[in-house]
């Protein structure tokens, strides 16, 4: 029998401040509802220079082996996903090693491909486990970023932080993945980009959301091209992409998920045979229907809408809202989810939801995550923003959470909360 492989458990770690987004729409003297209805922001992470990359992934690992009772001893690789590291040389996952005290014969390593990185780490882990490489090991993987584009940009309300970890084992009880049947598609294109030495994010955003459909259209057409071989799907009465009961999309902000759901249904609506609307504009109004997104994506935003971006944990942030919000009634039913991360890179796949998923997401405790946060005023989340990223400021760390104290002869010294 073919192994069942993917996502075991997760936790979710945050920054422990955040804005109100209409605060920040008043402070910028736009109409709130640009950012609420348009955008789909509800609040937004503020990090400070003690919260960085490290600590946030450190956190969430440390608190995923700790809910869920992971033996360190059986983990046999830990890979970070992100686009915001901070060496060009010593990985993120060195330091989540060595802080969590973590098994000196793992794997750990990086990955890289702007907000795809997370993704690539996942398939990594899963085909490691899959192909049997792993021999009985299991794998944490774990999406941080930071999402930063500056003060009075048109992409600051679409900032945020924070880090995901996903235990990734052959007893998926969060997500058994169809593995082998993901869609893929690449283009060269600079829709998002981050030279180096700069803090803040360069983009296109217009054009990036272009980038992120079109890379969606090729990687969903490929995965169902398979899934129909497989019989995961059909043509019939309803389209491919009505057949899964959810469908997790990456969220730069919360509209974009919107606007990636009619573009998957466009795409089924295209190539569909037998009789359809007949005109782009006839397609295009049954793409955008409310009742399919309503049914099939808005249960996945709570997170994201209170988190914002976290790049390359964007994704698994709303496969834990999802699993949080409906764990229990989506057992033994099949999702979708995409994943993309500019440059570009998008990537479609799918999963069978475990019976144990409710039980396993009370344990990540979500609501106390997001509970204990402060919220701060403008003045403060600006303040924390023109602080220099080498000089964090004297702060104790929470129970169990880990935060950056200094950096002395370049080397980054980290605290956790006792
Ligand atoms: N009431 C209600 N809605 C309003 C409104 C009001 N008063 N005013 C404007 N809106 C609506 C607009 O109609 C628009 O909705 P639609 O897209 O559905 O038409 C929405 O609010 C946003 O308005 P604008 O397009 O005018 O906003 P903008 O030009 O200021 O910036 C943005 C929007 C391009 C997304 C910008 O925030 C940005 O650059 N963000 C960062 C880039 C990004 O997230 N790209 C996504 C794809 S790339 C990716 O996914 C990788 C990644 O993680 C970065």
């Amino acid at each position: 029998m073919k192994k069942r492989v993917g996502i075991e458990a997760l936790a979710v770690a945050v920054p422990s401040r955040y804005v109100d987004i209409e605060d920040l729409a008043r402070a910028r003297g736009v109409d709130p509802a640009k950012f609420t209805a348009g955008l789909g922001a509800k609040e937004m992470a503020v990090t400070d220079p003690g919260e960085d990359t490290v600590s946030l992934a450190a956190t969430a690992a440390a608190r995923l082996i700790q809910q869920q009772g992971v033996d360190p001893s059986r983990i046999g690789m830990l890979v970070v996903g992100t686009e915001t590291g901070i060496d060009h040389s010593k990985p993120v996952a060195s330091h989540v090693q060595g802080l969590l005290k973590l098994p000196r014969t793992m794997r750990t390593y990086d990955t890289q491909h702007a907000c795809y990185g997370g993704t690539a780490g996942l398939m990594a882990a899963t085909e490691w486990i899959a192909s049997g490489a792993g021999a009985g090991k299991v794998a944490i993987v774990v999406c941080s970023d930071i999402a930063r584009y500056g003060l009075n940009t048109a992409g600051e309300p679409t900032q945020g932080g924070g880090a995901v970890a996903l235990l990734v084992s052959e007893q998926p009880d969060l997500l058994a993945l169809d593995v082998g049947l993901n869609g893929t598609c690449t283009m060269d294109v600079y829709d998002f980009w981050r030279p180096i030495g700069r803090r803040e994010a360069l983009v296109d955003g217009h054009y990036s959301i272009n980038c992120y459909l079109e890379a969606l259209s090729g990687a969903y057409r490929g995965w169902r091209e398979k899934a129909l071989e497989h019989g995961l799907v059909r043509w019939s009465g309803t389209l491919p992409g009505e057949q899964l009961a959810r469908i997790a999309y990456h969220v730069p902000f919360c509209k974009m998920a919107r606007k990636a759901h009619t573009q998957l249904r466009l795409c089924d609506l295209e190539d569909a045979v037998g009789p359809g609307p007949g005109t782009p504009e006839a397609r295009e109004e049954v793409a955008k229907s409310a009742a399919s997104y309503d049914a099939q994506v808005a249960s996945s935003l709570g997170l994201n809408s209170r988190i914002g971006n976290v790049y390359t944990a964007s994704l698994y942030l709303a496969l834990a809202g999802l699993l949080h919000r409906e764990g229990a009634q989506l057992a033994s039913q099949r999702i979708g989810l995409l994943s993309y991360g500019s440059g570009c890179m998008a990537e479609f796949f799918s999963g069978v939801v475990g019976e144990k998923a409710a039980e396993r997401m009370a344990r990540a405790d979500l609501d106390g995550v997001l509970a204990r946060r402060e919220r701060v005023s403008i003045e403060e989340y600006e303040r924390l923003m023109k602080l220099p990223s080498d000089a964090p400021e004297a702060k104790a760390p929470a129970p169990g959470a880990f935060r950056l104290a200094e950096i002395r002869d370049h080397k980054r010294l980290y605290v956790e909360g006792g």
